[in-house]
């Protein structure tokens, strides 16, 4: 197997992964950097967000309101020293790159614009329209190429972390064109590779987001926290699942049930107020959490519209005006008429809600450091307890960019104390790789189909662990992943090509989504409290003294996995009541 030798391995080149090499390429120009990803940078996920990112930047905003935004809409989950952090870095970082030339809308004054966006008590979503995510991971893009330092190894997929006592010294990875592998030897790894929302079957995730970076760190022993706390936003197209992003409430949209009533007064979100009138903090503008859950109730109320791809609610902006939605709103409006055939300017749309954003990831602190010496994590794919148990829209593109340079830093930090090692010494580790990819090869005794367990995985994660859960479904889905992994040990791979293959690929990713479905599925039966995303019919409450804590998932190999628990950090913000009612200012 051949050997690239290098200083950090960053697997996945999106916000977060983009952001890291530029820091460690600036800040410690004569580090090898080896950038790692399944697809081409600007095919990462970050590409498709929409709504805009999250910093304080309004006089009449503060770091106070947007602390206690995070904090509170993450129903107290948060560690509130990884909050403090977040808030100061944020508009740092979002002026950093506006230097880096990203296109901020702006106001009339030339200073930057903001919208409204849920959960929070002042404006501060920066946006470029509503395609805020392709041109933050173009700037980044560009700015990279500019960097020596960074080496891209482009469609290659990650597989196995590379240990040595104890430490992460590297990964295997796969050329996925020619189907070789390569072991890449590091003095320090940054998985910064996503979430893994594609094991629900209704999602805004790219086809790409399959936690594998997350897996690779679970089966190197590195503990996943919070993993139960899957986010649905309330706005995603009922065929797609594409993204109608939050800022069609923000700029204005109203939801409304089949009587035409804009059901959210009836779920403690405040008055109804008039159409064109700016929302801010209820109705449409509270959390996601909350609007996903008011949906769930429609529809048990038969408040629901039926439509050709199901039951739906209906997004309406038509009082907007064309200019306004083709200025503000322009992907929207393009979403909708390309896989509905619905024109906003005239008509609502039928939207539901669907699996978005997990708010568990690899275990991390502050630093973005994970519990194993080397191995740094950050984005999606990391837990760094910035979102509690329900992220605020809006913070997670700005998560990429603060965590990703800190994940850079911390690396640096750690590179000055790391013993020096001779790399034969990791060739044991990088041929157990080896060994199962050629077990899926040459097994002839393969029975199951990759796409048959995927789609029992993506029912599973639906029926049992929704937006709603209880303690009967919990267990079935506990024990029907459990079964699925026993499976997929016997899964067939039906194209024996080496040449970029897609079956093996898939197989790949579905191994990745078993394991984070597990965790999803153990964490949740064990969280006996409704919080934030975490709701259960049968412990309708929250439960401060026994679950003011982080779960944290640890893996077993084949058996279930270990659960223990990890203190909250309450710094200035003692666990409150979430409160979203009030006028609109
Ligand atoms: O609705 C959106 O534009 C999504 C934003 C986010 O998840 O932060």
């Amino acid at each position: 197997m051949e050997t690239v030798s290098t200083d950090v391995v960053i697997v996945g080149a999106g916000g977060a992964g983009l952001r890291a090499a530029i820091a460690l390429a600036e800040t410690a120009p004569t580090l090898r950097i080896a950038l790692i990803s399944k697809v081409y940078p600007m095919r990462s996920h970050t590409c498709a967000a929409e709504g805009g990112a999250a910093g304080v930047i309004k006089p009449d905003d503060s770091f106070d309101f947007h602390f206690h935004d995070t904090v509170g809409g993450g129903d107290w989950l948060s560690d509130q020293d990884c909050v403090e952090y977040f808030i100061h870095e944020a508009p740092k970082e979002l002026l950093q790159l506006e230097h880096w030339g990203c296109p901020w809308n702006r106001e009339a004054d030339g200073s930057v614009a903001v919208r409204p966006f849920g959960g929070m008590k002042k404006q501060r979503t920066w946006f470029a329209a509503d395609k805020s995510g392709f041109h933050i991971l173009h700037t980044l893009f560009q700015t990279s190429l500019q960097f020596p330092s960074i080496t891209r190894f482009d469609e290659y997929f990650g597989l196995d972390l590379l240990m040595h006592d104890g430490r992460c010294r590297g990964i295997t990875a796969m050329e996925m064109r020619s189907g070789e592998l390569r072991q890449f030897h590091a003095k320090a790894v940054i998985i910064a590779g996503g979430g893994a929302g594609r094991m629900f079957p209704f999602s805004t995730n790219g086809a790409i987001k399959t936690g594998d970076g997350i897996a690779m760190a679970y089966r190197a022993g590195a503990p996943l926290k919070d993993m139960e706390f899957v986010q649905y936003h309330p706005t995603g197209l009922p065929n797609t699942g594409s993204l109608l992003t939050e800022a069609c409430r923000g700029e204005g949209g109203i939801l409304t049930n089949k009587h035409g009533r804009r059901y959210l007064q009836d779920y403690g979100m405040g008055p109804e107020t008039p159409v064109g009138k700016p929302q801010l903090k209820t109705m449409e503008l509270g959390p996601r959490d909350r609007l996903s859950q008011a949906y769930w109730h429609e529809l048990q109320k038969g408040n629901t519209v039926s439509t050709q791809w199901g039951e739906c609610v209906l997004l309406d902006m038509r009082h907007l005006g064309a200019k306004k939605i083709r200025e503000r709103l322009p992907l929207v409006h393009e979403l909708a008429e390309s896989y509905l055939g619905v024109d906003i300017i005239k008509d609502p749309v039928p939207i539901r809600p669907v699996v978005h954003y997990m708010m568990g990831g690899i275990s991390t602190n502050t630093a973005a450091a994970t519990p194993l010496p080397g191995l740094f994590a950050a984005g999606e794919c990391a837990c760094v307890s910035l979102n509690g148990a329900n992220r605020l829209g809006s913070n997670s593109l700005v998560e990429l960019l603060v965590f990703g340079r800190r994940a850079a830093l911390s690396a640096i930090d750690y590179l000055q104390t790391v013993p020096a090692l001779d790399a034969s010494s990791l060739n044991a580790a990088a041929d157990t790789t080896r060994q199962r990819i050629e077990a899926l090869y040459n097994r002839n005794d393969g029975v199951e189909s990759m796409s048959g367990l995927r789609r029992e995985m993506m029912d599973t994660m639906e029926k049992n662990v929704g937006i709603y859960r209880n303690e009967a479904g919990l267990q079935e889905g506990v024990n029907k992943i459990h079964e699925l992994r026993a499976r997929y040990t016997r899964v067939k791979l039906t194209d024996r090509s080496r040449v970029f293959n897609t079956d093996l690929f898939q197989i790949l990713e579905l191994g990745s989504m078993l394991d984070c479905a597990e965790a999803v599925t153990v964490g949740a039966l064990a969280r006996r409290e409704s919080r934030g995303a975490h709701q259960r019919l049968d412990y309708v409450d929250r439960d401060d003294t026994n679950f003011l804590r982080h779960t944290m998932v640890h893996r077993q190999g084949a058996d279930l996995p270990r659960v223990d628990y990890l203190d909250v950090v309450i710094t200035r913000s003692p666990p409150g009541v979430r409160d979203y009612s009030g006028d609109h200012k």
